[in-house]
C-alpha cells in the first residue's frame, strides 16, 4: 500500500469515529458576496465591478470538514478571507455564536477577540506564512503573547506543548524556519494555527506545495487533531482525492457562485451538475481497473469583470441546445436527499 493509500484508509478510520458524534452547526455564511474594484484612474474613476463571489451560502458543522473546490479564481480564498474577517463581504452576513460576525465585531471588541482566536487559518506555503526572522517559539508564541495573559513562561510550555502535538520536539523551539524541512514548516504552521485552541481551522491547500509522501502525514496530523480537538475544518484543495477523504460535505464553485453542494460521497459517486462531472472526470479513479469517461469542457472561464447573464456556466455547457437558463440564473434546489445542485434542464442532462 502507498503512503498515500494508507493515509486515506486511516483517515477514513478516523473520520467514521468522528461522525458517530451530533453535529451543530458552527459557522453559517448567507447570501455572502465580494465585489472587488479593479482597475481605474484617479479615485478610483473608471473603475470595474469584479465579483469574485456572488451569493454564496454554506454552513460548518462542529467536528466536521467542508470542502471547497472548483477551477483557479473561482472565489475559493475569497471566500476563506471573508471567514477570516481578512474582507469584508459586501453583502450577506457570517453568522458565529447566533451574531453577525462582522456586524457584532463593531461594536463588540471581545466577540471580535473571541471570533479571531476561534478562526485560524494554515496556508498553502509554509516558507511565506512563517517570518524567517524569527525563532518558532515567538512564531506560535506571538498569537499567545497578543491574545492572551500568560506569562512568558507559560507561553514556552504551551509552544513546547504545540510542538510536540503536530509531531515535532520541544528543543525545536528555537530554531529559525529556515532549520526545517517542507514538511516540518507546514507542521509549524499548523501549531501556530492551534494556539488559541481555535475551533474552525481553515486550510487552504494546505499539502498542495509539499512533496507527496509528506503529503500523506499533515493529513493524518490533520485529522487526528480534529478528532482530539473536535476542530472543524473549510478545506479548499485542487486535489479532488484528498477531498473526497477528508471532507464531510463539499461545495463546488464556478466563477463566484456554488453550482452544486452535498455529502461529499454522494458528489463524487454521483455528480448532478454538468460542471461537477466534468470536474470529477478529471480526477484520477481510485482504482487503475475502474474505468471512466474524461468530459473536456471546451473554451476558457469567462472573466468575472464580465460575467454571461444567466446561468454562468451556460457559456460552456455540455448541453447548450436546451438550454433555458441563458437569462435567469438558476438557483442551488434540493435535488436529491441533501444534495444540492442550481441546475435547469441544460445543466444537468
Ligand atoms: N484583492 C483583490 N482585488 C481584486 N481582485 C481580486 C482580489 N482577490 C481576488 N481577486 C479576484 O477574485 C477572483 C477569485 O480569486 P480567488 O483567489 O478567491 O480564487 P481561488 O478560487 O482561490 O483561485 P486559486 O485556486 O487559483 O487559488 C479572481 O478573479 C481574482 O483575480
Ligand atoms: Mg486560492
Amino acid at each position: 500500500m502507498t503512503d498515500v493509500n494508507a493515509a486515506l484508509v486511516h483517515v477514513n478510520q478516523v473520520k467514521n469515529q468522528i461522525k458517530s458524534k451530533m453535529a451543530n452547526t458552527l459557522i453559517e455564511l448567507k447570501n455572502i458576496k465580494k465585489i472587488f474594484q479593479v482597475g481605474g484612474g484617479f479615485l478610483g474613476s473608471g473603475s470595474k465591478n469584479l465579483t469574485a463571489v456572488n451569493d454564496i451560502s454554506f454552513k460548518i458543522e462542529e467536528g466536521q470538514t467542508y470542502g471547497l473546490v472548483g477551477e483557479s479564481g473561482c472565489g475559493k480564498t475569497t471566500t476563506a478571507k471573508m471567514i477570516l474577517m481578512l474582507e469584508e463581504p459586501t453583502a450577506g452576513s457570517i453568522i458565529y455564536d447566533g451574531q453577525d460576525a462582522f456586524k457584532t465585531s463593531q461594536s463588540n471588541p471581545e466577540y471580535k477577540k473571541n471570533y479571531k482566536s476561534s478562526v485560524q487559518a494554515v496556508f498553502q506555503d509554509p516558507w511565506a506564512s512563517l517570518n524567517p526572522r524569527m525563532r518558532v517559539k515567538d512564531i506560535i508564541g506571538e498569537p499567545l503573547e497578543i491574545n492572551t495573559d500568560m506569562t512568558k513562561k507559560q507561553i514556552q510550555a504551551r509552544v513546547d506543548e504545540l510542538l510536540v502535538e503536530v509531531g515535532l520536539q520541544a528543543y525545536q523551539s528555537n530554531l529559525y524556519p529556515h532549520e526545517f524541512s517542507g514538511g516540518q514548516r507546514q507542521r509549524l504552521g499548523v501549531a501556530r494555527a492551534l494556539s488559541l485552541n481555535p475551533k474552525l481551522i481553515v486550510l487552504d491547500e494546505p499539502v498542495s506545495a509539499l512533496d507527496v509522501s509528506i503529503r500523506a502525514q499533515i493529513m493524518n496530523l490533520l485529522v487526528d487533531l480534529q478528532k482530539e480537538y473536535n476542530l472543524s475544518y473549510l478545506l479548499i484543495a485542487h486535489h479532488l482525492a484528498t477531498v473526497r477523504y477528508m471532507c464531510d460535505k463539499m461545495g463546488v464553485m464556478y466563477l463566484g457562485n456554488l453550482m452544486e453542494e452535498a455529502k461529499a460521497s454522494d458528489l463524487f459517486d454521483d455528480p448532478l451538475h454538468n460542471y461537477t462531472k466534468a470536474l470529477m472526470s478529471a480526477a484520477l479513479p481510485s482504482h487503475p481497473d475502474i474505468e471512466r469517461d474524461e468530459i473536456i469542457l471546451e473554451g476558457d472561464v469567462p472573466s468575472p469583470l464580465n460575467p454571461p447573464p444567466g446561468c454562468v456556466f451556460q457559456p460552456r455547457c455540455l448541453n447548450q441546445s436546451k438550454c433555458t437558463c441563458s437569462k435567469t440564473p438558476p438557483t442551488l434546489k434540493e435535488k436529491k436527499p441533501n444534495h444540492m445542485v442550481a441546475d435547469c434542464i441544460c445543466c444537468t442532462a
